[in-house]
């Protein structure tokens, strides 16, 4: 993808009411140079599929493996698909540590995203424990080597220690790291989109926008602010 991505992790956040206003905001706002996608709870798709005009993109935080069947509480790739989403998040730091989802499963979805049709936005990255012992490295060789016979995808980089915290990676970390997964994939043949995400907000995102090996963000908190988010946005007219 040329186009820098700017996507909008909403994660458990948000009701009708809340989410009608902002994506309200951003749809008549937004002046759109790069790809920007709104990932929403499963809850808000619909909603926002409705409200956003199709020059901003639907995505999903997560989906299930499976077509359909007794799998209740789970969602499909198919679905998502159905209810108008072209992205889905798979293999979200949540996703890996708190509901405890193995590489193994990881792969099964992206597969499963792929063959339905969906650009699968994976992300990777180290925790402040495997930052400290030095293992950065091997574990983002772990988790890309979960990307196995997929041929295009967006990876997004997020150093767990950074995610929520209001301290993102300086940006010579988030560009060795980006040149190291990008070296990696082609390696492997993929051709990969690779984001940073972790702590990004407007007084941080001109200068993330000026690196062009970094080529967009995933944003969490900042995306639930129109301004914020709309500022973030404005910094990738590069
Ligand atoms: P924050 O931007 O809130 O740190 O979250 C990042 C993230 O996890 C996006 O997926």
């Amino acid at each position: 993808m040329n186009k820098p991505v700017i996507a909008a992790n909403w994660k458990m956040n948000m009701t009708k009411k809340t989410a009608g206003i902002l994506l309200r905001k951003i749809n008549e706002s937004v002046s759109i140079t790069s790809e920007v996608i709104i990932i929403p709870p499963f809850t808000l798709l619909d909603m926002a599929y409705e409200i956003l005009d199709n020059k901003i993109k639907l995505g999903a935080q997560n989906c299930y493996w499976k077509k359909s069947g007794a799998f209740t509480g789970e969602i499909s790739p198919q679905m998502l698909v159905d209810i108008g989403c072209k992205y889905v998040i798979i293999g979200h730091s949540e996703r890996r540590h708190i509901f405890g989802e193995s590489d193994a499963l990881l792969h099964k979805k992206l597969i499963a995203a792929i063959d339905a049709g969906l650009t699968p936005i994976y992300c990777v990255g180290e925790t402040l424990e495997e930052k400290r012992k030095g293992k950065r490295e091997f574990v983002l060789n772990r988790q890309l080597d979960t990307i196995n016979g997929i041929s295009s995808l967006i990876v997004a980089y997020e150093p767990v220690w950074a995610i929520g915290t209001g301290v993102a990676a300086d940006i010579a970390t988030i560009r060795e790291t980006i040149e190291l997964i990008k070296l990696k994939l082609k390696e492997k043949s993929v051709d990969a989109t690779v984001l940073y995400g972790g702590s990004v907000k407007p007084d941080n995102s001109k200068e993330i926008a000026k690196q062009h090996i970094i080529d967009g963000v995933l944003v969490g908190g900042a995306s639930l602010d129109a301004e914020s988010f709309l500022k973030i946005i404005d910094s990738f007219k590069r």
